[in-house]
C-alpha cells in the first residue's frame, strides 16, 4: 500500500525540524495530546477564515476549528480589532472591567436560566467549579455523570471518559474507572458512572445513592458518548430526581452552546440549574463560565457573611477574553446560528450521500453545527455502542492522515466536525469531495472492520 505521508513533507520538513526541538524541551514534544500526530505535529504559520497555513506553506481546510472553540474561525477582523483595541488598554489588572460585565450581561440575555454568571478560564475549570458549587449549595458530596462522556481534567468530572470493554464493568453498575493513574480511590468512590439516555437503569443507580449525590451533570450532546442528543425524556427524568433528592442539574454546554441561540439546553422542556460554558464564548481566546440560578450561584458571592465557595482566578474575567466573547457572541445572533446549522445539515446530507456512493458501512450523528462520522451500519445510541476497537481506531486515524495529507483537510480526531461561520458551500462540497475519495480509498480496510 502507498504510504500516506506525502513525499512533499518529507521533503521539506520544517514542523519535523522544530518537533526534534521540541521534543527536548515540552514533554512528548506537544502541551496538548490532541495536536499530536504521527510521525509529529504540523506547526501553524497563520490562520484566516477557514483555512490555516503551515510553516512550509500548505494551506489547510479546517473543520475542527481548535476544538469547536472557533465560530467564526480564525483570526476575524472584528474580534481582531476589538482585542487590539482592548491590549492598547492592559491584559488584565487586579482591578474589574466593564467588559466581564457587558460579556454577563449579554450572556444573561440570551438564556432564561441565565441569571448569574462567572467567568473561569477554561471548561475544565467551569466544570469544577460547577460541582464545587454544587457541592457547596447542597452539603453533599458525590457527582453522577455518563459513562463514557468527557467534561475536562478535573478528578471528579473524568471519572470513566475512556472506560473499556475490560473494566468498564456491568451495565447495570458501570466501574468507576481512573483516566489519570494514581486517581484516589475516594474521587472514584465518589462519583457514580450511569449509562447516557438509559432512564431505568440511570434513575436506579442515582437512588442508591440521593444521600449523597451533589449533582447530576450531563452534556446534552456529548461528543465522546457518540454525539448523539440527550432524548427530552431522560433529560426530564433527571430533572425530577434532582427536585425530588436535594441534587443540582449541572450541563456541561462548554461544546453544545454552539447547538441553537440559548444553547443545546433550549431543545428541553426542563432547564439545569446550573451550566458550564467555555470554547465559542471566548472568541478564540481561553475562557469558561459557570451560569445558573442566582440562589446557587450566591454560595461563590464574596458579600454572604458564610462564604461556602470561596473563588478566584488570576486571568478569570479578563477584558482580553471577555472582549472577544461578546464581540463573537454578538455575531452570534439568531440568523448566524440558524445560517451556520443550515449550512452543516447540507454537510451532512452531502456526506450521507457520499457514503451511499463508496458502499461502505458508516453513518453519521450530531446535533447543530457539529457532526461525527461512526464507521458501523447503524447509529451509535450508547458509549458502549460507540465504543472504537484497535482495529476501527487504526482505519479512522488513517483516513484522517488521507484527509490531512492527501487532501489538506482537517477534522476532529473522532472523525468529528465543528462548524465556524467562515465555512461556505464550497468548502462543504470540498469535503464531500474529499471524503468520497477517502472512504474509497479506505473501503476494504472499513469492510473488514
Ligand atoms: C464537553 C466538554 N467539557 C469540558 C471541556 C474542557 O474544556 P477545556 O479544554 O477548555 O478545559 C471540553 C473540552 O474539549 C469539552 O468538550
Amino acid at each position: 500500500m502507498k504510504t500516506l505521508i506525502s513525499d512533499k513533507y518529507i521533503k521539506d520538513d520544517k514542523s519535523k525540524a522544530i518537533y526534534d526541538r521540541a521534543v527536548d524541551v515540552i514533554t512528548g514534544g506537544v502541551s496538548r495530546n490532541t495536536i499530536y500526530r504521527a510521525p509529529h505535529p504540523f506547526y501553524v504559520a497563520s490562520a484566516k477564515g477557514s483555512y490555516i497555513t503551515d510553516i512550509d506553506g500548505t494551506e489547510r481546510l479546517d473543520f475542527a476549528n481548535n476544538m469547536a472553540s472557533l465560530i467564526h474561525g480564525h483570526s476575524h477582523p472584528t474580534i481582531i480589532n476589538a482585542v487590539t483595541e482592548q491590549l492598547h488598554n492592559g491584559s488584565a489588572y487586579t482591578m474589574a472591567t466593564e467588559a466581564e460585565v457587558r460579556f454577563a450581561e449579554l450572556l444573561t440575555s440570551r438564556s432564561p436560566g441565565f441569571e448569574k454568571v462567572r467567568f473561569v478560564n477554561s471548561g475544565t475549570e467551569a466544570v469544577m467549579t460547577m460541582i464545587k458549587a454544587s457541592r457547596a449549595y447542597t452539603g453533599k458530596y458525590k457527582i453522577a455523570k455518563a459513562e463514557g462522556s468527557y467534561h475536562g481534567t478535573y478528578d471528579f468530572a473524568e471519572v470513566s471518559q475512556t472506560a473499556n470493554p475490560s473494566n468498564w464493568g456491568d451495565i447495570d453498575k458501570p466501574n468507576s474507572v481512573p483516566v489519570a493513574q494514581g486517581t484516589p480511590l475516594n474521587v472514584l468512590n465518589d462519583v457514580i458512572i450511569f449509562p447516557y439516555n438509559d432512564i431505568e437503569r440511570t434513575i436506579k443507580l442515582l437512588d442508591d445513592n440521593a444521600d449523597d449525590i451533589a449533582c447530576v451533570l450531563i452534556d446534552p450532546v456529548p461528543h465522546r458518548v457518540g454525539l448523539f442528543p440527550a432524548t427530552e425524556e431522560f433529560v426530564k427524568a433527571l430533572y425530577n430526581w434532582t427536585r425530588k433528592n436535594n441534587a443540582i442539574l449541572a450541563f456541561d454546554e462548554v461544546v453544545t452552546y454552539r447547538v441553537n441561540y440559548s444553547g443545546a439546553q433550549a431543545s428541553y422542556s426542563v432547564k439545569p440549574d446550573l451550566t458550564a460554558l467555555g470554547k465559542i464564548i471566548g472568541g478564540g481566546f481561553p475562557i469558561g463560565a459557570l451560569v445558573g440560578k442566582s440562589e446557587i450561584m450566591q454560595v461563590l458571592d464574596p458579600r454572604q457573611t458564610f462564604l461556602k465557595h470561596p473563588h478566584s482566578g488570576t486571568f478569570s474575567a479578563n477584558p482580553v477574553s471577555t472582549t472577544a466573547g461578546r464581540i463573537a457572541m454578538e455575531m452570534f445572533n439568531e440568523q448566524a446560528v440558524l445560517d451556520l446549522n443550515n449550512l452543516t445539515n447540507v454537510a451532512r446530507n452531502q456526506i450521507e450521500e457520499v457514503i451511499k456512493l463508496a458502499d461502505v458501512p458508516v453513518c453519521l450523528t450530531g446535533a447543530g453545527s457539529m457532526f461525527r462520522m461512526h464507521f458501523q451500519e447503524n447509529a451509535p445510541n450508547t458509549y458502549r455502542e460507540t465504543y472504537q476497537n484497535k482495529e476501527t481506531r487504526d482505519v479512522i486515524n488513517e483516513l484522517l492522515d488521507f484527509l490531512f495529507f492527501e487532501e489538506d483537510i482537517v477534522m476532529i480526531n473522532t472523525m468529528a466536525c465543528m462548524f465556524a461561520t467562515s465555512l461556505k458551500q464550497n468548502d462543504v462540497d470540498r469535503l464531500s469531495d474529499a471524503l468520497l475519495r477517502g472512504l474509497r480509498f479506505m473501503k476494504p480496510k472499513i469492510d473488514r472492520l
